[in-house]
């Protein structure tokens, strides 16, 4: 576990914790970030299946694109780095939508959000945070639990987070998925991206995105380019963990969960995707 404090991992930038893995030179530039019009965003909250998403479109596109580092993650030379790339990018991203680089909307980039239900989400975050010693120290569950409810979390609150995306969600350049959904998701991604798939080849890409084979694609260390996608680590073992939907019952206890819904139904009173989080 990691020993370290929170005032030596995390700094914050408009409101929202960072870890001192982005610096502070690289997010101050993020507005005037050069996008290109076929760039594909890849956004999340933290723990919610972005390398799942990765694994997905590096399967879909071949060898065809870069999926760069998470556009937030390392200093300022990395803007110029991304800049030099030939290929088509997938660039992924923890950022709230009202941080995001002024030039992907400009330039209508297409988008995917992946969410996941917080609770889970929260949990998925937890083990992170006791085993990631680029995270603060985190010692009970009960610890993170407030945290997380307080937006006290490295990428800040997940509501303020979701309902940021989500108030883009007409705009036809911005798909939205579910983590609890993702078996059926492949056909959706390939209509959205104008990936000409087929149907086999889309089974195989299933079958290859369990997490089964993607956490034991690890053992290949390196060999799967969704490997860049993470700002937190670069150890994989630390991100396939359990992949289960509703792993939250087995922490919550049932205090916790009318508290977090209470919130959950103040914050997301206004959210028309409130109800793809029951599980
Ligand atoms: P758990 O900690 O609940 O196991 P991210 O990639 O956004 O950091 O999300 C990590 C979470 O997604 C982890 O959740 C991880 O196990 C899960 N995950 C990664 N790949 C998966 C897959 N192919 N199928 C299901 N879950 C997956």
């Amino acid at each position: 576990m990691s020993s370290s404090s929170e005032a030596e991992l995390l700094h914050t930038f408009k409101g929202i914790p960072f870890t001192t893995r982005s610096s502070p030179e690289l997010l101050k530039s993020l507005d005037t970030f050069d996008a290109r019009e076929d760039d594909v965003l890849l956004v999340s909250y933290p723990k919610s299946g972005t390398h799942w998403l990765a694994g997905v479109l590096a399967k879909l596109y071949n060898t065809q694109v870069t999926i760069t580092s998470p556009i937030e993650f390392g200093d300022i030379s990395r803007l110029e780095e991304l800049n030099k790339l030939s290929s088509k990018r997938i660039i992924p991203t923890h950022l709230d939508y009202n941080m995001l680089p002024p030039n992907f909307k400009k330039k209508k980039c297409k988008m995917i959000y992946i969410s996941r239900n917080p609770k889970d989400t929260a949990v998925s975050m937890f083990h992170y945070y006791r085993d990631n010693p680029n995270l603060p120290t985190v010692d009970t569950w009960t610890a993170f639990f407030d945290l997380f409810l307080k937006g006290n979390v490295v990428c800040g609150s997940w509501f303020d987070h979701f309902l940021s995306w989500e108030e883009h969600e007409d705009e036809n350049n911005i798909l939205f998925l579910f983590y609890e959904d993702m078996k059926k998701v492949v056909k959706e991604i390939c209509l959205f991206l104008s990936l000409n798939v087929s149907d086999n080849d889309i089974q195989d890409i299933c079958r290859k995105s369990s997490f089964l084979e993607m956490k034991n694609d690890t053992e290949k260390e390196n060999s799967d380019p969704s490997h860049t996608v993470c700002a937190l680590t670069s150890n994989r073992k630390l991100i396939f963990r359990k992949g289960a939907v509703g792993d939250w019952k087995n922490y919550f206890t049932p205090k916790q969960n009318i508290r977090f819904q209470e919130i959950f139904n103040e914050k997301m009173k206004l959210s028309k995707m409130a109800d793809s989080f029951i599980y």
